[in-house]
């Protein structure tokens, strides 16, 4: 019993301070997005040796590159000197080793300080010791995580173990062969809404009938404000009459060859806390990360991905991204417009969840025993 006032049919969501205060915000890098594996970049963004991205993880930026071996390589984006953030530019490349803008220490790709002024005359300073503090990453689907806690926990529970949880097991995924899909368009949203409001938008299709008309002509079941997140394994089918997963119902692109028959004509989404969205069709994915910046602010990167055949011929794709960016956006509209009125009195001991949303309450619960918090009674 979370409440004594409450109808059975309610339960309570998080009060409104979880989602406008800065404090419960900053235990939330620190015991969430710090602790847990985080995704920072499709693979192919990292072209090659060298190649790097800086990425605000938590309350720490991240630089992660590719060494001379092609392994994807992540390390606090801080100088072991006097503390310079080494990398200051959101991407780019270097030869091979990065040097701090402030005294010059240079690091090659593996972290390993190799290059100081006066560095050989201070023959006990530990090159690798004085190197670049490592990060644990992983690469799978295409996408790389990273992972800044000291003993990370397992890849295989966290990330695998939820995608097996929603769908059964790990092959249904890897069908899709998602490492060799191409990006055929990312979209960048700015969101001004907290994190667990987009994540929660995610979770339910109670919305669906109401903000989302193309999306339940294509999808007929989901005027009914069931998600299909809510079942194992279950893919919601198009209608009848549609021909692909497109903002009209026309032709999608070429179906990725290893989809199965029973997931053809069919849409997978799942979550996979705490920050990324994966939607599997026959004919593509679509890839969400998103960023929280502030309590009130998350970017999210959302990638569509396509057989490369497909990117490469320059086929049209604007109708097969126009039906997901739509949604996107009536998502996002729908967030914004939650988001002030977290900080109203009313608000102030949250909502309330209807039958088909209280699968939400786990996610609530979830991240009570993450911050070691308690709904009050
Ligand atoms: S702070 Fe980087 S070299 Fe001095
Ligand atoms: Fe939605």
């Amino acid at each position: 019993m979370t409440s004594t006032s409450l109808p059975d049919s309610l339960i309570a969501t998080l009060p409104g301070s979880y989602y406008t205060d800065p404090g419960i915000f900053a235990q939330e890098q620190e015991h969430i997005f710090e602790a847990m594996w985080f995704c920072v970049a499709r693979s192919c963004d990292l072209t090659g040796p060298g190649a790097f991205k800086t990425v605000d993880v938590g309350r720490e930026s991240i630089l992660v590159t590719r060494a001379r071996d092609n392994s994807v390589r992540a390390f606090f984006n801080v100088c072991r000197h006097r503390g310079a953030k080494l990398c200051t530019e959101e991407s780019g490349e270097v030869k091979r080793a990065f040097q701090c803008p402030y005294h010059a220490w240079t690091y090659d790709l593996t972290g390993k300080l190799v290059a100081a002024p006066n560095l050989t005359k201070m023959p006990d300073v530990g090159r690798t010791e004085y190197g670049l503090a490592n990060v644990a990453t992983r690469e799978w689907l295409g996408y790389v995580w990273v992972c800044l806690a000291e003993t990370p926990p397992s890849f295989e529970e966290q990330i695998v173990g939820e995608v097996v949880a929603r769908l059964g097991d790990v092959e249904s995924i890897e069908r899709y062969d998602m490492e060799s899909l191409e990006v055929g368009r990312r979209i960048v949203y700015d969101v001004k809404a907290n994190w667990k409001l987009i994540i929660e938008n995610f979770m339910e299709c109670y919305h669906c009938a109401t903000i989302h008309p193309e999306l339940t002509e294509v999808l007929p079941e989901f005027a009914d404000g069931y998600a299909a997140q809510y079942y194992v394994g279950h893919g919601v089918e198009f209608g009848a009459d549609i021909k692909g997963f497109t903002v009209d119902g026309s032709e999608g692109l070429d179906r990725i060859p290893g989809v199965a028959e029973d997931q053809d004509r069919r849409y997978y989404a799942i979550t996979v806390p705490p920050q990324v969205f994966i939607n599997l069709v026959p004919d593509h994915v679509i890839f969400h990360r998103m960023y929280p910046v502030a309590v009130d602010r998350t970017i999210v990167e959302c990638d569509w991905l396509y057989l490369r055949d497909v990117v490469d011929s320059g086929r049209d794709l604007s109708r097969s991204v126009e039906l997901f960016d739509r949604v996107n956006r009536q998502d996002f509209d729908a967030c914004e417009r939650c988001q002030p009125a977290m900080s109203s009195r009313l608000y102030a001991k949250g909502g309330v969840l209807v039958p088909s949303e209280h699968h939400i309450g786990a996610f609530h619960d979830w991240i009570h025993e993450r911050l070691g918090t308690r709904q009050p009674e």
